[in-house]
């Protein structure tokens, strides 16, 4: 009698609890050209203009090989200080994610000419500042792809924002090939 009573009352017990563990730990990708596949949420490029999707820009100078790119594509901005015509104002995306990691992925290039492709990147969660990429170009023609430019494997649960700041007003030129995220 008791070996069929215990399963029952066991099993309200043990199944919400494992039910909730599996549920939150998934990797999701987004695309910097799709919307969020599991919530909608759509990446936001500001300021309107200076983003461009960079398989198909023309007037981008950065050509990387489109299919070592997620998806083939990438969202190109560059922070071109104080040549003629630079708005010199700080690009950035904007990403909101409920989870409790996150893996932000660039390409990168190497040419310090036509772009000068210097990574001078600031990383923010919840409006705090969390972290910075930088890393300055020393003349190579190659790209490299999937690169981890940041990466926070302890984030509260919850629903976050997280932005990517690139260059600095009045500090040097800095490229940003943004390819996609990840996040648990
Ligand atoms: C999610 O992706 C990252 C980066 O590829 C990996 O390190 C991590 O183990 C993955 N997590 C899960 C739960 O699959
Ligand atoms: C840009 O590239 C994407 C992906 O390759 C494509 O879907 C889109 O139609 C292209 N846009 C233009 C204006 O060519
Ligand atoms: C590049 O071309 C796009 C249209 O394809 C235009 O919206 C953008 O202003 C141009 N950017 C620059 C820096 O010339
Ligand atoms: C990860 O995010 C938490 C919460 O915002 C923050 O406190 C922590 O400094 C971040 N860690 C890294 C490595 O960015």
């Amino acid at each position: 009698m008791l070996h069929l009573i215990l399963p029952f009352f066991l099993i309200p017990l043990i199944l919400p609890d494992q039910f909730q563990v599996s549920a939150s730990i998934f990797n999701v990708t987004v695309d910097d050209s799709s919307p969020d596949p599991l919530s909608g949420a759509q990446i936001v490029y500001t300021p309107p203009g200076i983003w461009q999707a960079g398989q198909n820009c023309s007037n981008c100078t950065a050509r990387p090989d489109p299919t070592g790119a997620m998806e083939q594509t990438w969202h190109d901005s560059y922070h071109a200080q104080g040549q003629p015509g630079d708005p010199n104002v700080v690009p950035a995306i904007t990403f909101q994610f409920q989870g409790t990691a996150l893996y932000v992925y660039c390409i990168l290039g190497h040419s310090n000419i036509n772009p000068i492709s210097n990574s001078d990147m600031s990383f923010f969660l919840d409006g705090q500042f969390v972290g910075s990429f930088f890393r300055l170009a020393d003349g190579g023609t190659n790209f490299d792809f999937n690169v981890p430019v940041y990466v926070n494997t302890s984030i509260p649960d919850g629903t976050h924002t997280f932005v990517l700041q690139n260059g600095h007003i009045g500090d040097l030129a800095a490229l940003v090939l943004f390819d996609y995220f990840v996040y648990t």
